[in-house]
C-alpha cells in the first residue's frame, strides 16, 4: 500500500512518515520547505519539494498512492489575523488542492491534519467534544473548519474517498522546530533556555493547555486508513495533562537547567484555557492511548533531543505582512524567509 504525505519535511509529517514505514507502506511525501526540513524526512520515503498550491498531478500519477495524508500548512495560528490571504491561499486554497488530485488518480482515503483551532473560545472549562460548536476565531481556524467541510462535501458529492479528521492541538516533541518565533511555546521555551533568554510569555501565564506528546498524535494518524471505526469520522488527538503556560516555562527551566525568568508581555487575544475529549479517540485507537507516555517523559525526551542539537536559524513567515495593526511588538521583525 501507498501513501501521500504533505507536509513530510515537518514536524508531525515527518513523525507519520517514520510510523508509515514501519508499518509497510511505501511513503513518498510533498513540502515546500518553508516550515520544514529535509533532514527530517526519513530516508525511505521518496521526497519532492512542491508547493501544494501548485499543480501536482504529475507526482500523484506516477506514485499512485492508496492513501493521501494532507498535513501541510502555515500553522502559525496568531499570526494568521496578520497575513489571512496567505492563509486562506495556502491552507485552504492547498487543500482543495491536493484533494482534487488526490481524486483523480482513485485514492481511497484522505487522511486531514485539523486542529482544536477549528472549536475558537470555549463558551465553559468543559473539555471540548467533536461535537461542542465550531466559531473559530482567527483565520487559521476558520480556514481549517472550511478544509473540514470541503472534505466533507467532497465526499458526499463524489462518494469517495473516504476521509479521517484530525482535530490536534499543541503538540511538542523530537524534530519541532525550535526556531520558529511564531507558534509552538513549548518550542520557543526550549530555544530560550538554549540561549539563556528569558521564556516570553503574553499575560500573566496562567492560560492553559493540554500539550500532547507527538507519539500519540503520529500513531493515531498512522493507524486511522486501518482503523475501521475511523471512516468518515472527526477525532480530537493528544494529551489530558493540562498545564499553564507559567509552569510550562518554569518546568523547561527546571529539566534544562535554565534560569526560570520570564518575559511578561502584553496578553494578546487567545484561548484562556483549551482542553479537548480524548474518548472517541480512545476507543478508535485504544492501542495507541494505552502506551502513551506521561506529559512529563515528554518533556524529557524533547530536552534530550534539544540538548544535543544546534539552534537552527530563525524559521520567519513566508508570507509579507498584511495587516499590521495590533501585531505584537515582538513578532515586527518578520519577514520572508530565504527560501521565498
Ligand atoms: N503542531 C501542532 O501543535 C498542531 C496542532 C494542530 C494542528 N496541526 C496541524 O498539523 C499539521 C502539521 O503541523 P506541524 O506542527 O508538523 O507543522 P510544521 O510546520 O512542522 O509542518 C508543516 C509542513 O508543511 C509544509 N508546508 C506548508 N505549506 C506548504 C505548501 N503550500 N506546500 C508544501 N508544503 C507546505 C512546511 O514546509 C512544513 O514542513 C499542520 O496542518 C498543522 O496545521 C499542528
Amino acid at each position: 500500500m501507498r501513501v501521500m504525505i504533505t507536509g513530510i519535511a515537518g514536524f508531525i509529517g515527518s513523525h507519520v512518515a517514520e510510523e508509515m514505514l514501519s508499518l509497510g507502506w511505501d511513503v513518498a511525501g510533498i513540502d515546500d520547505l518553508t516550515g520544514g526540513f529535509v533532514e527530517n524526512v526519513p530516508s525511505d520515503a521518496r521526497f519532492f519539494k512542491r508547493d501544494c498550491c501548485e499543480p501536482v498531478d504529475d507526482i500523484f500519477s506516477d506514485f499512485r498512492p492508496d492513501v493521501v495524508m494532507h498535513l501541510a500548512a502555515y500553522a502559525a495560528e496568531g499570526l494568521s489575523h496578520h497575513i489571512p490571504n496567505f492563509n486562506y491561499h495556502n491552507n485552504l486554497v492547498g487543500t482543495s488542492n491536493v484533494l482534487g488530485a488526490a481524486h483523480r488518480v482513485g485514492i481511497a482515503h484522505f487522511v486531514f491534519a485539523s486542529s482544536i483551532a477549528v472549536y475558537g473560545h470555549p463558551s465553559s472549562n468543559a473539555p471540548l467534544t467533536e461535537s461542542s460548536p465550531c466559531v473559530p476565531c482567527d483565520p487559521y481556524g476558520i480556514a481549517k473548519l472550511a478544509c473540514e467541510h470541503h472534505v466533507q462535501a467532497f465526499h458526499r458529492y463524489y462518494g469517495g474517498p473516504s476521509y479521517t479528521i484530525f482535530r490536534p492541538h499543541n503538540v511538542f516533541g523530537t524534530r519541532q522546530n525550535i526556531s520558529d518565533p511564531y507558534r509552538n511555546v513549548v518550542g520557543i521555551f526550549f530555544r530560550c533556555a538554549k540561549q539563556g533568554a528569558a521564556f516570553p510569555v503574553f499575560g500573566d501565564g496562567s492560560q492553559t493547555r493540554s500539550f500532547s506528546y507527538i507519539d500519540t498524535v503520529a500513531k493515531c494518524i498512522a493507524a486511522s486508513p486501518s482503523a475501521d471505526r475511523a471512516k468518515n469520522a472527526i477525532f480530537n488527538v493528544g494529551g489530558d495533562q493540562s498545564l499553564s503556560v507559567r509552569d510550562l516555562a518554569l518546568e523547561i527551566a527546571e529539566l534544562t537547567r535554565a534560569a526560570p525568568e520570564i518575559n511578561y508581555l502584553p496578553p494578546r487575544n487567545e484561548v484562556l484555557h483549551a482542553h479537548a475529549d480524548h474518548r472517541k479517540a480512545k476507543s478508535a485507537f485504544p492501542e495507541v492511548f494505552n502506551s502513551a507516555i506521561s506529559l512529563r517523559k515528554g518533556l524529557e525526551l524533547t530536552a534530550a533531543y534539544v540538548a544535543d542539537r544546534p539552534v537552527p536559524p530563525p524559521t520567519l513567515c513566508p508570507s509579507e505582512i498584511e495587516i499590521a495593526d495590533r501585531l505584537p511588538p515582538t513578532w515586527r521583525t518578520i519577514g520572508r524567509t530565504s527560501q521565498n
